[in-house]
């Protein structure tokens, strides 16, 4: 099979990676890709939002199958545009329709959905301008601290959570008139759940389902989970707290009636749910839903696949899921990753990278990269994602460590306190 893989991110990076491993692959492309994937496949500069490009690509090169991995093309419809012209509809997309994609592109569809299917959830209440006085009422009736979520794709930065009362109405407010643009014109306002997250990943065809391994990430840029959020500094799996029992919670409660509900409802759904899930006192409730894989997860829910990926991706396109094998990795996979100083604010980007043929024992993830003149070099704030195997966690982490340490570029830094609230759960 000829793929077409969209993105360029260490999500990209590792989906490439396992692809490249399929006895069903022939040609290999990735869209825009980075300096990690062109080492797998061929890199074409096409944006990932530039569908008739794209389908002049996949004309002109015989593709049977594109895999999308970021949200944005989801959401702006990659799906039907491919099913809906005779040209292209034969060409497989592993990535939900436009109406699925919803459930990760307006907040406010979500929870309806959720509610819908008697899926556990925080309570909310949506609100609009015209309904700001019901906003501010709810938000007197719960306790701090408040969680306001622009409803729209607001870039990672939608979610806000204020300790103080009156702060949050300011907020609610501000969003309304237009903080994140018509992202906020809706907002849904959100009971605060406390407890542990994690990662859940689904691969669905629309009527059956596989449950990928479990992931944590750290999503802020300091030791401890202090500072401003940034797109991910690290990930572990498994979950130590995600045992059998919180699964099957997480299965019977939460995946089966989301795919169900998909169906009950005819949305066609053909790829990834990424259940963004919290543990509160063993009871899992769905915080959102992402349409697509995680990044840094995918950087170490991949490398515990066992099986074939573009194999279960043939079961997704042609509803056969159920008859294919997901196999897994009992060893832990951490991930660490590398990022540019001053990331998540401003940061350089152009620095030299050395040190990659040092590495022993770990898979070096291109999250940000560009080929400059022969070298590697950052292209973002993520730069590169460092994944080990071991036994245990610390196993795991103890050898990324070890390599990150080899590898070097002007201002770099990274967590090293990845896995650090796991170890006695
Ligand atoms: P989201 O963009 O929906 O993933 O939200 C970003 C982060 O905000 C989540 O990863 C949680 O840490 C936090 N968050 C979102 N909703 C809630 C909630 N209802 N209660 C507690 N934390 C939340
Ligand atoms: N790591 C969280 C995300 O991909 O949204």
């Amino acid at each position: 099979m000829n793929v077409l893989l969209l993105g360029s991110g260490g999500r990209e990076h590792a989906m490439a990676w396992k692809l490249r491993k399929s006895s069903y692959l022939n040609k290999l492309y990735i869209a825009p890709g980075n300096a990690g994937t062109a080492l797998l496949g061929q890199n074409v500069p096409i944006g990932v939002n530039d569908f008739e490009a794209m389908k002049r690509f996949t004309l002109d090169n015989d593709i049977d199958m594109v895999v999308v991995g970021p949200e944005d093309p989801l959401v702006n419809g990659v799906y039907d545009f491919f099913h809906k012209d005779e040209d292209i509809c034969h060409i497989a997309v592993i990535g939900p329709s436009q109406r699925g994609a919803q459930l990760e592109g307006s907040k406010d569809f979500a929870k309806q959905f959720m509610q819908r299917h008697q899926i556990p959830t925080a309570r909310y209440k949506s609100i609009t301008l015209d309904t700001i006085s019901e906003g501010e009422d709810f938000l007197d009736t719960l306790p701090s601290p408040y969680v306001l979520k622009a409803d729209g794709l607001a870039a990672g930065k939608g979610v806000i959570i204020l300790p103080d009362l009156e702060d949050a109405k300011r907020m609610l407010r501000e969003m309304l008139e237009g903080k994140f643009g018509n992202a906020s014109k809706k907002v849904v306002i959100e009971e605060f759940l406390s407890g542990i997250e994690c990662s859940v990943f689904v691969l669905t065809d629309g009527i059956s389902y596989k449950i990928l391994p479990v992931a944590k990430d750290y999503k802020r840029i300091g030791e401890k989970d202090s500072g401003l959020n940034t797109g991910g500094m690290g990930a572990v799996s498994p979950v130590p707290f995600a045992d059998k029992v919180f699964m099957e919670k997480v299965r019977t409660r939460i995946v089966e009636p989301t795919v169900k509900g998909l169906q009950k409802e005819k949305i066609d759904y053909k790829g990834f749910i990424f259940l963004g899930l919290i543990n509160v006192e063993g009871e899992p409730k769905v915080i959102e839903y992402n349409v697509r894989m995680g990044d840094p997860e995918t950087e170490v829910v991949l490398p515990r696949i066992k099986s074939d990926l573009l194999e279960l991706f043939i079961g997704v396109a042609t509803e056969t899921l159920s008859t294919r094998m997901l196999e897994i990795d009992d060893r832990f996979a951490t991930t660490v990753v590398m990022v540019s100083g001053g990331y998540p604010e401003a940061y350089e980007k152009g620095k030299k990278i050395e040190g990659f043929q040092n590495v022993e024992d770990s898979i070096v993830f291109h999250a940000g990269t560009d080929e400059r003149n022969g070298d590697v070099v950052s292209s973002g704030g993520r730069v590169l994602a460092v994944t080990s195997y071991g036994k245990t966690m610390d196993e795991a982490l103890r050898t990324s460590y070890r390599n990150i340490g080899k590898i070097s570029f002007d201002k770099a830094y990274y967590r090293k306190d990845i896995g650090f609230d796991l170890h006695n759960r």
